[in-house]
């Protein structure tokens, strides 16, 4: 339109997918609000969430974001949310080797029964809590890699690297 430049409005369907309490409310709610917030309740279903960014050359990305709840009782829902999604964001907290175990049980949940284009990230949170880290960065590095995945650990509290868990993917897929 006179200026040069080739606008592009993206839209990406993004799903959370992780263990109870390993923090995926609160990324969502820090990337889309900027806040956080130590007493999050449990996620009951799923809850929606969308928040557009810009990129450099006036391309915008829009997050339609599904996060989902992880208690075991809501399982069976996950499909629901991971069907047609076009990335797949699996967290699980540095400080629980338990989540990381459950990390790779939806890996192999979206392998098989994800869309066979979807993006995928292994997310790491609560990297604030280094202290108490039991899952080596390294072994999140190794099994992203094994598995064709985004890696990056991030905290929803420090916001350390919560814009560029998004920003990988919207590049990924400009
Ligand atoms: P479900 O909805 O049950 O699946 O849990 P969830 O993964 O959405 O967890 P949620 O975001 O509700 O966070 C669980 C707890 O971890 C809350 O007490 C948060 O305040 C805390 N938490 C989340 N992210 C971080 C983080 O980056 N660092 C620290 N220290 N605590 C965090
Ligand atoms: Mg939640």
């Amino acid at each position: 339109s006179g200026g040069g430049h080739d606008a592009k409005n993206l839209r990406v369907k993004l799903v959370l997918l992780g263990d109870s309490g390993v923090g995926k409310s609160c990324i969502v709610l820090r990337f889309v609000r900027g806040q956080f917030d130590p007493t999050s309740k449990v996620t009951v279903g799923a809850s929606f969430l969308s928040q557009t960014i810009a990129l450099q050359d006036s391309t915008t990305v829009k997050f339609e974001i599904w996060d989902t709840a992880g208690q075991e009782r809501y399982a069976s829902l996950a499909p629901l949310y991971y069907r047609g999604a076009a990335v797949a964001v699996v967290v699980y907290d540095i400080t629980s080797p338990e989540s990381f175990n459950k990390a790779q049980y939806w890996v192999k949940e979206l392998q098989k029964h994800g869309s066979s284009d979807i993006v995928m990230a292994l997310v790491g949170n609560k990297a604030d809590l280094n202290e108490q880290r039991k899952v080596p960065v390294q072994d999140g590095i190794d099994y992203a890699e094994k598995n064709g995945m985004f890696f990056i650990e991030t905290s929803a509290k420090t916001a350390d690297n919560i814009n560029e868990l998004f920003e990988c993917h919207a590049i990924s897929d400009v």
